[in-house]
């Protein structure tokens, strides 16, 4: 077992820090707001006892004794003696960029760096660090404990070493991964985020009359078990937006413009499952 730094307590990075704690590890959670660390406990606790009541009886799944290995904290510096960091703070460029350089000045050469992003390249991030190979994206499904696949992406540097680490520390949290190439947006939300995008378009323009109607027809004709604007929910229109900003950014093609319907529920806080309300309203003390 080892030490994970886990950076961001955001929807993302609380699923990361309790599959890895469930898996034995020790987790440093780290964020920038006590509000979102202590949300992100709470989540863990409610989550754990869920998956309790589902019938998970093995010891390691006692809500107290996992939340046990988590150390929460608002210091980026208590990750110095991890020896795998997993970022998942805000999909946005400068927010990580900053991370990454204070990494570099926090974490021995030999730290193994999992960048959890849905579009960002793996070898922008590299670059970054004075070891570029010990840099990998590890795009991890949400809800993370409940999902059995990570895609992993290697960067341009990324060593065969470092895919190995990776591959091991998934498995060890008993999930499966498959490795791709660095291209803004993967494999899964270089198509993801556009079809979700154009499913709001579709909204936006009056072609479907409700979300609802947009969702069914996805469900109802392709056995999708969510439709794409439930997805979106679920995954939380900002990320939404800032991803499929990336790609617009990083591809340059216009197909990945972001839908104004967008912009404008993420202005007016609609983020989703995470804020309450999205596409659908969320009972919040439920969720
Ligand atoms: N939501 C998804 O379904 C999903 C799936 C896979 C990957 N991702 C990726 O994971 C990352 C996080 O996404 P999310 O949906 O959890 O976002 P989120 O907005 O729910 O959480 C982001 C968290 O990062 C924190 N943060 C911001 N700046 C920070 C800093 N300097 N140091 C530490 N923490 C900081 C924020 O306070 C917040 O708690 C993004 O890169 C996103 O693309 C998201």
């Amino acid at each position: 077992m080892e030490t994970v730094g886990t950076i961001g307590a955001g929807t993302i990075g609380t699923g990361v820090a309790q599959s890895l704690a469930t898996a034995g590890h020790k987790v440093v959670l780290v964020d920038v707001s006590e509000e979102k660390l202590d949300g992100s406990l709470r989540e863990m606790r409610r989550g754990l006892r869920t998956l309790k009541l589902l019938g998970a009886t093995a010891d390691a799944l006692d809500p107290t004794e996992v939340l046990g290995r988590i150390e929460p904290t608002l210091e980026l510096s208590r990750v110095a003696d991890a020896s795998f960091v997993i970022e998942n703070a805000t999909e946005n460029w400068d927010v990580k960029e900053a991370i990454y350089r204070e990494l570099r000045t926090i974490c021995g050469p030999e730290t193994t760096f999992g960048v959890n992003t849905s579009a960002i390249p793996i070898t922008k991030v590299g670059s970054l660090m004075e070891r570029p190979d010990n840099v990998i994206g590890m795009h991890f499904m949400n809800p993370v404990p409940m999902k059995p696949m990570v895609e992993i992406i290697r960067g341009h540097h990324t060593s065969e070493r470092t895919i190995e680490r990776a591959r091991d520390l998934v498995a060890g949290m008993g999930k499966l991964s498959i490795v791709v190439n660095d291209s803004p947006g993967f494999v899964t939300n270089r198509v993801m985020m556009l079809m979700v995008n154009e499913a709001i378009f579709l909204l936006h323009e009056g072609v479907a009359a409700t979300a609802e109607d947009v969702d069914r027809l996805f469900k109802a004709c392709f056995g999708h078990k969510m439709g794409p604007l439930e997805t979106a929910d679920l995954i939380g229109l900002d990320t939404v937006l800032y991803s499929i900003e990336v790609l617009y950014e990083n591809l340059n093609d216009a197909k990945y413009r972001p839908c104004p319907l967008l912009r404008k529920m993420v202005s007016a806080d609609l983020l989703g499952r995470k804020s309450g309300e999205g596409f659908y309203k969320y009972d919040q003390a439920a969720a």
